[in-house]
Parts: structure tokens; sequence; C-alpha cells
């Protein structure tokens, strides 16, 4: 059975806000339920995405490249992110991914036993000026992060807190802000 199957009339609303000629644009809110609801984007939805919106599943997954919320691999409940581009790495991203992979026992790609965490380390996330960063789902990001406060996160998260409800230590000020704000630190 298709994901899509029982959501026709999800769909018709989601076609609706484009031009017939623009329905490719849907590829987006599309791509989006699947990851909500089953956590990444497989290849057969990947290739059902692509056959409703008449296009091809090489373009699905390119679309998919461009944002790090879209896995293509199974994912935790805490997807956990790693900036590893230049200002991250200079400022000791590839020292908290070793820590990550350390204190979860896991690598890209795989989930923990409980289904709690998966890990993967991304492009620049667009807040150089407070690396090194880390993003947990699409959730605001965790900036200034060193291991300490690393392992206040994953302690946060492992006891069921949301990201807004972990005080980080280490830095005065706000510890996350929504992308695009000035961080205070
Ligand atoms: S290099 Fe990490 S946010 Fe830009």
């Amino acid at each position: 059975m298709g994901f899509f199957d029982d959501k026709q009339d999800w769909l018709a609303e989601v076609f609706s806000m484009y031009p017939p000629e623009g329905r490719r644009s849907a590829v987006m809110p599309m791509l989006r339920k699947v990851q909500e609801h089953e956590g990444y984007i497989s290849p057969e939805r990947q290739q059902e995405i692509a056959r409703i919106l008449g296009t091809t599943a090489t373009e699905v997954a390119g679309v998919m490249s461009f944002y790090s919320y879209f896995q293509a691999l199974p994912a935790g409940k805490n997807h956990i992110q790693v900036c590893a581009t230049l200002s991250c790495a200079l400022a000791g991203s590839d020292e908290l991914w070793d820590e990550l992979v350390q204190s979860l026992g896991i690598t890209r790609g795989e989930v923990t036993p409980d289904s709690l965490f998966s890990i993967q380390k991304v492009e620049c996330l667009g807040s150089c000026h407070t690396a090194p960063v880390i993003q947990v789902n699409d959730e605001p990001y965790v900036e200034c992060v060193t291991k300490v406060r690393l392992r206040a996160l994953l302690e946060g998260l492992r006891a069921g807190k949301k990201l807004s409800e972990i005080s980080l230590p280490g830095k005065s000020g706000h510890v996350v802000h929504e992308r695009g704000d000035e961080a205070s630190i």
C-alpha cells in the first residue's frame, strides 16, 4: 500500500494551493508528511512521490539533498545533525561527533536500540559565528556546543525533555535561538 493511498483528501488540499503547472512544488509538503510519519523517506516513498507528481525519483532525491531535515535513512526520535563545515570543524565539531558516536554507540545511518537517537554530519547550517552548531530534528540550533553542553543535551533528551526545556551549562544568555536571530552568549 502506498503512503498516500489513504491521504487523497490531504493531497487534494495540498494540490489546490498550487497552479496545475506548479504542482511539482507539492514535493515539499509531501516530503515533510512522510518524514513526520515515518521518520525518514525511503527510496520507495521517493518513487511514490515522484510518480504522483509526474517527475523522477532522482529529482525528488535532489530536493531532499538541499534539506538536512529530510532523511533517506531511518532516524531516531531525536535526529542530531552536526555541522561539519569549516567554521564548525575548526571550533571542534569533529570532537563532538566522536563524543556522540562514543556516547550513543551508533554512527551515521544507525539508530540506538531504544529508537531515541540517530546522528548525521551536515553542511553549514548558516550560523558560523556561533560554531560549533548542532541541530536536533528541525528545532532551533544549539550553538557554541562543547562536550559538556552536548552531554547535558543528551541527558535532557534521554529524560524526554523538549529542547527548550533543557538548560545547557557553560554560557550565559541564550543557549538556543531561532534560525537567523542574533546569538546572545
Ligand atoms: S560552518 Fe557550521 S554553521 Fe556554518
